[in-house]
């Protein structure tokens, strides 16, 4: 199986015969100027795949994975031959009954695959037939409703070619409800019409879930030939171009009768293809022709415009776009790993377009992301384009209601939520974790700690109470903003809203006094144990961010900001004291309490509270939660390394066990303790061990995550009836592997943390055994394949973990902090590692040297052991424009560097020694 090869420093890349890797699909899409998406598409080294809009305008029939192999509905073009040859043809996409023939034999076609950011070209030579083809797809950049495909044929042969070219590419203009809810009855809505450039349907009505309603979208499959030459006819009717028992890898249009159909023609109630027939082509030995093909929703008459334009540069300006749009790079002694972080970086801007759907494995959801990937994404968003961050966090406070949770349907743009008229709740644990370690992120990138005191607005629907009680008052007419006493939308600062988050979660405990799982947490499939479940997981996640209330609160009051003003409610949330934080009846009822003072009305009234008094306050929850978990969730075991519990089940039992024969061990457990800070140095000394001997598996990809508990849990969730080692269980799992990564690096294990890392990494880059294109997928299977690649939050905390935890640079409090936790090998021969970026609107590279051992002041470096572990580095120096600098660098001396040029930052680097 041929490996990638890459290309540029962009990290395009081209792969040989990539139609024998089952599966592949590779994401083209296009942004309108302001953000919103365009046309999204998904295609197969044979232009299989579809692409759509949204759930209800697809242009392309919808696939999931097992349409990849299955369909023969492909984007397809023909060469169909004349004069001697006639009879036979040639399909330039290499998706023809007699080419899936001589799969494995002498006539098999040579391709290659070559392909950056949102752009793909497969070149393919047929030597039976002395032709190659090398067809281009993606979206322009001016026209992002547009997918096109640029064509090129030539001939290789000795001898003169005849040939009449035809594009044929099937036509679904409808929604994706229709796939199996009357497909049938949906095609006789079609309104096709051809024109001068192809074909264009234009439903009359639409079916969906909507209802019935008037439809005023047209779908279109354009082309012409150079020149702007448009093709001499078409063929729209399905049956008419495959032909009474034919079919798209054999159709009668091509292998048989033609007829056409002029300019002008309508055709109702019928499956349709944009199947344009050119003009007949006559190449002689060594010439080529060229053909521009556009399929897309709407904007009809500047598509044909299009025709007339520089193909070539529209390609080649949508190239540019996409590439400008990723500004983080490495270098480091691996290129390769360098190479595949392009990937990495790029993948976040794929979700913002397509969501958690849209592509073949992600065969659910209707384009929207979810609360917490919501919140994840814009960590990436924070370290590549800053600048609309505060507005969408500030708007995403707004999702939050009183209660702590926060409305789950998520509109389109940004701070729009809708309401849940669900009559089935399910409140996610885990949500109000998200919102304060994104805002914190924030904050330290950008020193903006002023957006604590911003205000906004609380959501407000039928669910109360955590989703345990309904508002009988609410009805749609009172909108979706929690409202005070006299009828105004309350609002509260953003500190106010992450109070509440942290704060109800902190006594909504279950029989253990451990947070209640309710719907899951961060794992959607643990889904089973909303009565009794808890999650010791998330437990210790929020008692880690009761430490970092503290601590922004602390740089608060250094700021000045010695009094905080809060809804008079939160009061019953703030005074409990240690006595009752064992209560777990107490506790429960205080929450209650609390819900009720806010279910449909709330006060409006606030009151105020010194900064240093909430300080402790939090503090003393934050140290009694870590005390109690360390001691009690701790499973160690006689001779055996220890590890962390995470979870309590629906029959009131704890999960987790490590018993010599009985071991049950789960990785998100270990993730949190570690990173909140609740695992003590030597517990992560042994949970590594741990982990190490019940989940690592080299082969498929690192840390899984979990061990086979061999049973169908049902007092747990749906994943116990996944196959073990799928998905949520027991696969590798990308984003909680990467995280167990950067918890360890965050707590100065980083060793460790690099292997989680780069395991992934290099599973991933071994096509042989990952069968994917660059990128995280979300998890690797139990055959070490990459599977649902490309929209993972796997891709944001990777790359926030390889520049702030592996690179250490950071931002604390807005300025740049040099921490560099690199190992030894991610040097290069000249003992280089760099990283570029941008940081407070300054673009940055930052090159790390590491100095001569010998040279290096070994004393001063072991004065510093006690808080360096194993091989972390020192920074010696930091230089700038010539000039020594500490390894903090204020953010206001970087704000007043020149913003068009790019700024070297030298740091010299001395290994601690242990
Ligand atoms: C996906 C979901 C994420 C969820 C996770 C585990 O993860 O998007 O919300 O927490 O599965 O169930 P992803 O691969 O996007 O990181």
């Amino acid at each position: 199986m041929s490996q990638i090869e890459f290309m540029d420093e962009h990290g395009s890349f081209r792969i040989e015969q990539p139609q024998n890797i089952s599966y592949l699909y590779f994401p083209i899409a296009g942004e309108h100027a302001g953000g919103a998406a365009g046309i999204k598409s998904s295609l197969t080294p044979l232009l299989s795949g579809d692409a759509k809009k949204d759930q209800n305008t697809f242009l392309l029939e919808p696939v999931s994975a097992e349409n990849l192999h299955n369909n023969r509905s492909t984007r397809n073009f023909w060469c169909r031959f004349t004069d001697g040859q006639k009879g036979k043809a040639w399909s330039a996409s290499g998706v023809s009954a007699e080419q899936e023939a001589e799969r494995g034999t002498e006539f098999e076609e040579q391709t290659e695959l070559l392909a950056g950011f949102m752009w793909q070209t497969v070149r393919r030579q047929s030597r039976k037939y002395g032709l190659s083809s090398e067809i281009t797809s993606f979206v322009p950049v001016e026209y992002p409703d547009t997918e096109a495909m640029l064509v090129t044929i030539k001939n290789t042969g000795s001898e003169a070619c005849n040939f009449v070219p035809i594009a044929a590419i099937p036509m679904y203009a409808r929604s994706a409800d229709n796939i199996r809810d009357h497909r049938h009855v949906t095609s006789l809505l079609h309104r096709t019409k051809t024109s001068d450039y192809g074909v264009e349907i234009t439903p009359t009505l639409t079916f969906d879930e909507r209802g019935h309603k008037k439809n005023r979208i047209t779908y279109y499959v354009y082309g012409a030939g150079e020149g702007g030459v448009p093709p001499v006819g078409t063929v729209p009717a399905v049956e008419d171009f495959i032909g009474e028992g034919g079919s798209f890898t054999h159709p009668e249009a091509v292998y048989g009768e033609l007829n056409l159909s002029p300019v002008g023609t309508y055709l109702d109630g019928y499956e349709t293809v944009g199947a344009l027939v050119f003009p007949e082509c006559c190449l002689q030995a060594g010439e080529k022709a060229t053909f521009f093909l556009c399929m897309g929703i709407d904007n009809t008459k500047e598509i044909q415009s299009l025709f007339r334009e520089d193909w070539q540069a529209a390609f080649e300006k949508t190239k540019q776009y996409w590439r400008e749009q990723v500004n983080v790079r490495f270098h480091t002694k691996d290129k390769r790993e360098d190479s595949y972080l392009c990937w990495v970086a790029f993948q976040p801007l794929l979700r913002r377009i397509y969501g958690c759907s849209f592509l073949p494995h992600h065969d659910y959801g209707k384009g929207g992301r979810g609360w917490r990937d919501l919140w994840q994404d814009c960590l990436s968003l924070l370290l590549m384009n800053p600048g609309g961050v505060r507005e969408m966090l500030l708007s995403n406070f707004g999702g939050v209601r009183m209660d702590g949770s926060n409305a789950t349907i998520i509109g389109a743009n940004p701070g729009e939520f809708v309401a849940d008229r669900n009559n089935i709740t399910r409140v996610w644990m885990d949500h109000g974790f998200w919102p304060l370690h994104t805002t914190n992120f924030y904050i330290q990138q950008t020193g903006d700690i002023g957006l604590l005191w911003e205000e906004a607005g609380y959501f407000k629907d039928a669910q109360a109470a955590r989703g345990t009680k309904k508002d009988v008052l609410w009805e749609d007419s009172c909108g979706t903003k929690q409202k005070s006493r006299d009828g105004a939308v309350y609002s509260g600062t953003v500190l106010e809203h992450i109070l509440i988050q942290n704060l109800t979660a902190f006594y909504d405990v279950g029989e253990h006094n451990r947070i209640r799982l309710r719907g899951a947490d961060w794992n959607d499939a643990l889904d089973m144990a909303a009565e009794r479940g808890e999650s010791v997981a998330f437990t210790y996640a929020y008692a880690g961010n009761l430490g970092t209330l503290c601590e922004l609160l602390k740089e608060a009051k250094r700021c000045g900001t010695e009094k905080i003003w809060l809804a008079m409610e939160l009061e019953a949330l703030l005074m409990g004291r240690e006595p009752l934080y064992k209560e777990i009846e107490a506790k429960q009822k205080l929450l209650s309490d609390y819900c009720e003072s806010v279910l449909h009305h709330c006060s409006g009234i606030k009151k105020e509270y010194q900064t240093d008094w909430l300080i402790t306050v939090l503090h003393g929850m934050e140290q009694w939660l870590k005390d109690t978990l360390r001691q009690e969730e701790w499973l160690g075991g006689c001779n055996a390394p220890g590890f962390f519990n995470g979870y309590y089940d629906n029959s009131g039992r704890r999960v987790e066990q490590n018993e010599a024969g009985h071991i049950r061990m789960m990785l998100t457990s270990q993730v949190f303790a570690v990173m909140s800070g609740t695992a003590e140095e030597e517990q992560i000394a042994e949970l590594i061990k741990a982990a190490d001997a019940y989940l690592y598996k080299e082969e498929l990809g690192g840390y899984c995550l979990n061990t086979d508990f061999g049973e169908v849990k049902e007092d747990l969730g749906r994943m116990f009836g996944f196959a073990y080692g799928q998905k949520e269980n027991g696969a590798v799992f990308s984003h909680m592997a990467v995280m167990f990564g950067n918890a360890l690096y965050q707590r100065g294990f980083a060793k460790e943390g690099y292997r989680a890392l780069h395991t992934l990494c290099h599973q991933a880059e071994d096509v042989s055994r990952s069968r994917i294109y660059p990128g995280i997928p979300e998890y690797f299977n139990d055959r070490g394949r990459g599977m649902y690649h490309y929209l993972t939050g796997a891709a944001s905390w990777y790359l926030m973990t390889e520049l702030t935890e592996m690179f250490g640079i950071k931002g604390r409090f807005g300025d740049l902090v040099l921490e560099p936790k690199l190992v030894a090998e991610q040097f290069d021969e000249s003992g280089h590692a760099s990283a570029e970026l941008v940081f407070a609107g300054r673009k940055l590279k930052i090159v790390y040297c590491l100095a001569d051992m010998e040279d290096s002041k070994e004393t001063e470096a072991r004065e510093n052991a006690e808080v360096c572990r194993q091989d972390s580095l020192r920074v010696l120096s930091v230089t700038v424009h010539g000039k020594q600098k500490g390894s903090r660098i204020p953010r206001t001396e970087i704000e007043s560097w020149d913003i068009n040029e790019q700024h070297e930052i030298r740091a010299v680097l001395v290994k601690c020694v242990k």
